[in-house]
């Protein structure tokens, strides 16, 4: 099948089978769906955070463009324009204020990003993860640089941003990081390679950890990377919201994988 199909067949079954949170019996979900989910906080820094959004949608600059995620170039890509990579690349605001709540609803100390680009998800973290660290890694200096650019609004160095390949970076920024309290893998959406990046950060995860994996129906290889981080005998309960897939590995909760309208 092809990852178009794939994608498609996903989407279709997806809204069939999610669900809204009166369908959901699990009390742990559901109290994550009225605490987390539902609300709509506001946070001052969410205007600030967006105008880079609507800047860089609107920039007619252009950077060259290193894609490790495609394992090709390694050495100097296509030249791109900013704003198509933006309309590309990003998470859109409701996707990103999750991981905002997620980060809040936590209280994470330590969190880690794969895949900064021009470090609009970094912001919400770090917002959301407001006594936290957040650990961030990206592999084109460009795109990082422009990034650098947006994080100088923070008024603390809570985001450490690291240039390179996950591949090269992760074990070093994990030996930094005394622990994993909330992980965003959003690069390098291929099977073997988000299977090596999960096992990596359950070297530093707890239980109350929460790993978050983007374009989980992708592809055909995502599909099957998703499946297999559910069947992780680390992995209690997961959350499928068909663009992202929440991971916990609670052992207090029974093994069960739910899918829900987001
Ligand atoms: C989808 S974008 C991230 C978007 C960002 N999280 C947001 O929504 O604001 C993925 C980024 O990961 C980077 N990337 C992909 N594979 C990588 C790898 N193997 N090593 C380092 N960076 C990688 C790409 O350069 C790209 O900027």
């Amino acid at each position: 099948m092809t990852d178009f199909l794939q994608r498609t067949r996903s989407y279709i079954d997806h809204l069939v089978r999610a669900r809204a949170r009166h369908g959901v019996h699990s009390p742990f979900v559901y109290e994550l769906i009225e605490s987390v989910f539902r609300p709509r906080p506001v946070d001052e820094a969410f205007a600030a955070i967006e105008q880079f959004r609507s800047d860089l949608l609107r920039s007619d600059h252009t950077i060259q463009v290193i894609d490790l995620g495609a394992g090709s170039a390694r050495s100097n890509g296509p030249t791109r324009r900013v704003a198509d990579q933006a309309r590309s690349a990003l998470k859109p605001p409701h996707q990103a204020r999750l991981l905002y709540k997620l980060a809040r609803h936590l209280d994470a100390r330590q969190v880690l990003e794969l895949g900064t680009s021009f470090g609009l998800t970094t912001l919400y973290l770090a917002y959301g993860a407001r006594n936290g660290q957040v650990h961030t890694i990206e592999g084109c200096p460009e795109t990082l640089s422009i990034a650098k650019k947006n994080f100088e609004i923070l008024p603390q160095p809570r985001i450490h941003a690291t240039l390179g390949s996950f591949e090269d970076r992760l074990p070093d920024v994990l030996r930094r990081m005394e622990r994993l309290d909330l992980a965003f893998i959003d690069g390098h959406h291929e099977e073997e390679a988000t299977l090596r990046y999960f096992e990596l950060c359950l070297s530093k995860a707890h239980n109350d950890t929460v790993l978050v994996l983007d374009d989980i129906h992708w592809s055909c290889g995502m599909e099957s990377a998703w499946e297999r981080v559910k069947d992780h005998s680390a992995v209690t309960v997961t959350i499928d919201l068909y663009d992202m897939g929440l991971v916990f590995l609670r052992s207090e909760q029974a093994k069960e994988h739910f899918r829900l309208r987001y």
